[in-house]
């Protein structure tokens, strides 16, 4: 290891709006040494999220932005160079949460052990990672509105939003999707399985939405916020559950959007049509992993669950790829990973 260095993507300037690749910068350290109980991980898969636009600074989050200079956070497989922890040996495969760089160091706390044969090692990262667990949440805790009610999912060809519409199906729901683009729309009822499917870019959205929710919702899992949490308020029902697990549409605008004010509506769905809306966050739930994994595990093992993941090669392509996230004309198509190792 002696002389080996550490690769990173830092940030390197906070974004104004949508993060650009200036935003991004790549550094070099030394490969760090492990202190008694300690773990030297090296990443062989690096996960590229939206959230992660949250944690770059100027943004509608109330997550801490990392420090200038700083490698960006997240999960990543990786595989135990060096251990002296007494759970991990050399050779084990983890999700670590080390973020973009070719090695971490670790106490063990962030450290979930996989087994390789068990399910492919990209899934740790999506449909059996922490865009699954949110999903699972979503579904089974958060958003579980009466039995056989209508559930609208945000983002539905997404990695999180895909297993939720997926589980919510499972669980005898009408699941209705909204995604970007005919392709990705044609997928959700070919693919998902979904009842119906509508298309948030296309020019009659609002005839769309109607036409797919004759009844109103009962439950909406929303991933994106903005302009299409806006277009599903008239649709909600008297004791609608709503999930909040997401807001891409907004993280890169913490200012007030233009157009009329929403927050009045809004407060009327909650007086007048007693709804629940509910925000949540996977990290509160890392508890939750062994029993979201021992209910959906089995599924995506027999094939009962569809998830798409997309791969980048290189730990260069991850700022480009990133960006892709947030770019209407060419989005990504599924769990966005980086091989790297
Ligand atoms: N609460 C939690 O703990 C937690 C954990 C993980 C993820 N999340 C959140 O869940 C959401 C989905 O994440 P993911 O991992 O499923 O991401 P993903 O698989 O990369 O899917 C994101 C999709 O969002 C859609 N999108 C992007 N910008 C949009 C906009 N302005 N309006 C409407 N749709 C837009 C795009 O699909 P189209 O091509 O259809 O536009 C994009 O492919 C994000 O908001 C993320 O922050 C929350």
């Amino acid at each position: 290891m002696t002389g080996a260095s550490n690769r990173q993507i830092v940030v390197a300037a906070r974004p104004d709006g949508d993060a650009r690749r200036s935003d991004f910068a790549f550094a070099e350290q030394p490969v760090p040494v492990p202190g008694a109980g300690e773990v030297l991980t090296r990443s062989l898969l690096i996960s590229i999220d939206p959230y992660q636009r949250s944690l770059m600074g100027n943004a509608a989050s109330e997550l801490p932005p990392i420090a200038l200079g700083q490698p960006m956070s997240g999960p990543v497989v990786a595989i135990v160079e060096q251990s002296r922890h007494p759970d991990f040996a050399v050779g084990d495969h983890v999700v670590a949460w080390s973020g973009w760089q070719q090695y971490g160091l670790s106490d063990g706390a962030d450290l979930r052990r996989l087994d390789p044969d068990a399910a492919p090692l990209s899934t740790a990262l999506g449909v059996l990672g922490h865009t699954g667990l949110t999903a699972w949440l979503g579904t089974t805790t958060f958003m579980d509105p009466r039995p056989g009610g209508t559930v609208v999912v945000t983002a539905a060809a997404g990695s999180v939003g895909s297993l939720a519409a997926q589980l919510a199906k499972r669980r005898g729901h009408r699941v209705v999707g909204i995604a970007g683009g005919a392709d990705k729309v044609r997928s959700l009822t070919r693919d998902l399985g979904l009842d119906a499917a509508v298309d948030y870019k296309a020019a009659d959205f609002a005839e769309q939405l109607a036409h797919a929710l004759p009844d109103g919702l009962d439950g909406l899992l929303d991933n994106v916020g903005g302009a299409v949490f806006e277009a599903l308020m008239p649709h909600v029902n008297h004791h609608a559950h709503i999930a909040i697990a997401g807001l891409i549409a907004q993280y890169g605008h913490p200012g007030a959007p233009p157009g009329p004010n929403r927050l009045p509506a809004l407060l009327r769905l909650f007086l007048y049509r007693f709804v629940q809306i509910r925000g949540f966050a996977m990290p509160d739930h890392v508890a939750s992993y062994p029993a979201f994994l021992a209910d959906v595990a089995p599924l995506v093992a027999h094939g009962a669950i569809t998830y798409s993941e997309e791969f980048v090669d290189g730990f260069d392509s991850i700022p480009d790829a990133f960006l892709r996230l947030y770019d209407r004309r060419n989005p990504n198509r599924g769990k966005l990973i980086a091989r790297v190792g």
